[in-house]
């Protein structure tokens, strides 16, 4: 949830970046627009100055109207009046007001000879409070404004335009969706690797840990199996050392052979040890799940009677064959019948263990419930990790241990809660278990 709000939310807020640059192109691109408009009717403008000293004098209106279109007419006075330089005549005209002439000029005319098309969704051209020239709707979502430096013609020039959303490049706006996606989605990867790896690290570390003591006791086995010997050969070399000194050596050749011996059975002892340390093949032998069960009840008889624990199997009688070193199985269901009983120590008589192993497809499945409270959450997530236990003189290794042995055999272990019960713990072993190793 948390990931697919993050998603949204960096999409949004790049799709309104990205948006936002392209219109504020889109803005510049008109910008310019305007501004080459405004300097073209600048400078259409500032001709009409130019243009009134000459005209008394032209008798071509012809001619004049060729090159100027938009002075659509001109008037001679004779004395001079008090005009207002400009006077609006309706319909986008204006007469332009000297001492001795007045121009009649026509805005839409002006504007059809631009270079630059009047393309703005509104155009303007006012004179202080008065409009001479409107075009198109005011209510637009830019606007440009900017005074004519003309000193007959101080006009406004006004433009508005709207942003044209069918030409934005909508597929780059959106495409941060599909990038977020991609990299929201490779984070998730990494996380759910990296979990991975250090799960893997901790039972590697479990592991190494099994290994260790093993050897701890394997060693310390070896001194109590060396210290024997050892102190034998010491009593029988001072013996002859005692004899030579004494000048009495006949007793010597037999006292050294003693010796001999005892390196000899040290010697043995080693080479044992040796073979238990590389005998890491442990013997596969088909499995009678039938029996390895009840031997598993037998040898946990004191704590299931302590518990009052009913126990139940259903045990398919046509399974597969099943070959594995029985003691791994018997391990894996003793940790598991264990914990069970440990999980409903509250509850006498109203506790019971159910087993049930079955065929499904070509799998063995064997599934232990019991009708304790069942996992924790944390537990459901960690029950398999070493070191993790709830229980105050728990060591957190029984589940680790169990899950080690299950993969080994090419298996695999899932806990659940169970409605109605408690904790249930699946197995699969898949077929082909010869070449577990
Ligand atoms: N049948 C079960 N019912 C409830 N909790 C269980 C059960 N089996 C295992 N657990 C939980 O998993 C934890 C780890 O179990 P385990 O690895 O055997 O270690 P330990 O028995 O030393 O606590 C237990 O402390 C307990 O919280
Ligand atoms: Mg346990």
């Amino acid at each position: 949830m948390l990931r697919i709000l993050c998603w949204l939310l960096l999409t949004l807020l790049s799709a309104a970046a990205l948006g936002g640059w392209f219109l504020q192109q889109q803005y510049e691109a008109r910008s310019a627009d305007y501004r080459i408009l405004y300097r073209e009717i600048t400078v259409k403008l500032s001709q009409h100055d130019a243009i009134i000293p000459l005209l008394p004098a032209s008798q071509h209106v012809a001619d004049v109207q060729h090159i100027l279109p938009q002075i659509v007419r001109w008037r001679q006075h004779e004395q001079t009046e008090n005009r207002a330089p400009i006077v609006a005549a309706g319909g986008g005209r204006y007469w332009l007001n000297s001492a001795h002439l007045s121009i009649l000029i026509d805005l839409p005319i002006l504007l059809e000879t631009l270079g630059e098309k009047k393309t703005f969704a509104h155009l303007a051209i006012t004179e202080q409070a008065t409009t001479l020239f409107s075009q198109g709707n005011a209510d637009t979502w830019w606007r440009w404004d900017k005074s004519v430096a003309s000193p007959t013609q101080p006009f406004v020039v006004s433009a508005g335009d709207n942003p044209q959303w069918a030409a934005l490049p909508w597929w780059l706006i959106v495409s941060p969706a599909l990038f977020w996606a991609l990299v929201i989605g490779l984070l998730i990867q990494f996380q759910t690797n990296k979990r991975r790896r250090d799960s893997a690290a901790l039972r590697a570390r479990y592991n190494e840990l099994i290994r260790l003591n093993t050897l701890g006791e394997l060693a310390a086995g070896m001194m109590h199996e060396l210290n024997q010997p050892l102190a034998a050969i010491m009593n029988y070399n001072n013996a002859a050392l005692r004899l030579i000194k004494q000048d009495n050596p006949a007793q010597v050749p037999m006292l050294l052979e003693a010796a001999i011996a005892q390196i000899k059975r040290i010697d043995a002892l080693l080479s044992q040890f040796r073979q238990k340390l590389t005998a890491e093949h442990p013997e596969y032998q088909p499995i009678d799940l039938q029996q390895l069960w009840l031997r598993v009840c037998k040898l946990l008889d004191n704590e299931l009677d302590a518990g009052k624990v009913r126990v139940s199997s259903a045990i398919a009688s046509d399974l597969p064959p099943f070959m594995a070193p029985p003691l791994w199985i018997e391990q894996i269901l003793h940790n598991m019948v264990s914990n069970a009983v440990q999980a409903q120590t509250g509850n006498p008589y109203s506790a019971w263990i159910h087993l049930e192993v079955r065929q499904e497809k070509q799998n063995l499945v064997l599934t232990l419930t019991d009708g304790g409270t069942g996992l924790s959450p944390e537990a459901l997530k960690q029950v398999f990790m070493p070191f993790f236990t709830t229980r105050a003189a728990g060591l957190g290794l029984g589940m680790a241990l169990t899950d080690t042995l299950v993969q080994r055999l090419h298996g695999t272990i899932e806990a659940c809660n169970v409605a109605g019960a408690g904790a249930c713990f699946t197995l699969h072993f898949p077929p082909q278990r010869e070449e577990a190793q």
